[in-house]
């Protein structure tokens, strides 16, 4: 896989200008959701690079990371004459850039994208590291592939106007990279003022949080092994999620990913002797920012089968990625049942459900 070149913009004008200068094309594509065409766009007026740039809008949201946009985003490209020397710049978040990487990736066996993430979610995550995709048959990122950006550009401005729940859906991601890479970076992460947010503070500390997954994409970019260090908290989170889905109370990703981080954190602790104080500290955190997913004992065995048909798994034997400390990762865990039903009873205690 291709090195993307990772940019903390100090400036969007110049990095914009900078990045398409360096991808040569003869047509240049910009993909939005009908949020970030109306909010971000704008923004956009005065850079050169892009004038002129066609433009794909399509519906926002997760339900719409669909085959039917994908093939919608083919189309105008299509019509509009792309080559393979075109390029796709991708302004939004991860559902924008996760499909918008899979337009590109496939359109004529591929041609160059640039992303220009708008939400703290896919500055931290989404939009880094070459994973791209849509949700089919009722499963997320069902079909995709690994295809890095040739630049993906972070410009923090944009979290000015993020919505709460959305600022914390991808702090929960910046939080697992504060757990699996350093105590100090861990620390400022749980002593951060989340109510009366330092926006020169975030940007450090995303710019710390975006280096922690380049640094493990770069080592192993197919998820072969080290990447797994990024599933921390997914596989309960995953289950967390489609429960909620399916209950029709959907929650973000990232707060799935927290509530995720408590049942494996309380395994973390159980099997690979992850230090107690630093699980409570975190757990803390947790409830104080995010709240509580409640579920009752009944749920547990839904929650157990959704997590037996997690795509991390092999064979049928749940996949957790649990630490021995900040930093200590250890991959390809299981647990049995009875183990996993303990975590939910500790979720529930501590969560005080
Ligand atoms: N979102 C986890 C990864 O990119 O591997």
């Amino acid at each position: 896989m291709n090195k993307q070149e990772v940019i903390l913009c100090e400036g969007l004008a110049n990095s914009l200008e900078r990045a398409v200068g360096q991808c040569p094309h003869d047509k240049l594509f910009i993909l939005t959701d009908e949020c970030t065409h109306r909010l971000c766009l704008p923004l956009l007026k005065d850079v050169e690079a892009v004038r002129g740039a066609a433009e794909i809008v399509i519906a926002p949201g997760d339900a719409h990371k669909n085959l039917a946009t994908l093939a919608s985003v083919w189309q105008v490209l299509s019509d509009g004459g792309a080559t393979r020397h075109s390029l796709l710049l991708n302004l939004g978040g991860g559902m924008v850039t996760d499909l918008g990487g899979f337009a590109a990736s496939t359109f004529k066996r591929g041609i160059a994208y640039i992303n220009l993430p708008t939400t703290l979610l896919a500055m931290v995550d989404a939009a880094v590291g070459g994973k791209t995709g849509i949700n089919f048959n009722g499963l997320k990122n069902e079909i995709g592939a690994f295809s890095p950006a040739a630049s993906v550009l972070i410009e923090t401005e944009f979290l000015r106007s993020l919505d709460a729940h959305n600022f914390f859906s991808g702090y929960a991601e910046m939080l697992k990279h504060g757990l699996i890479s350093t105590p100090e970076h861990w620390a400022e992460l749980l002593t951060f003022d989340t109510e009366c947010i330092d926006y020169g503070r975030l940007k450090q500390m995303v710019g710390r949080s975006v280096q922690v997954k380049e640094n493990i994409v770069r080592e192993d970019p197919l998820e072969r092994g080290i990447r797994k260090a990024l599933n921390l908290g997914h596989t309960v989170g995953h289950a967390f999620e489609s429960l909620a889905l399916a209950e029709e109370r959907p929650v973000l990703h990232g707060y799935a990913v927290a509530w995720g981080l408590v049942c494996e954190l309380y395994l973390s602790f159980r099997k690979t002797g992850f230090p107690k104080e630093r699980m409570q500290q975190t757990v803390h955190f947790i409830r104080q920012n995010y709240g509580v997913f409640p579920f009752d004992c009944k749920s547990y065995d839904r929650l157990y089968e959704l997590m037996q048909h997690d795509k991390k798994n092999t064979a049928g034997v749940i996949n957790f990625t649990l630490l021995k400390d900040i930093g200590e990762i250890a991959i390809n865990q299981t647990a049995d049942r009875d183990g996993i039903f303990e975590a939910f009873d500790f979720y529930r205690e501590v969560m005080g459900i």
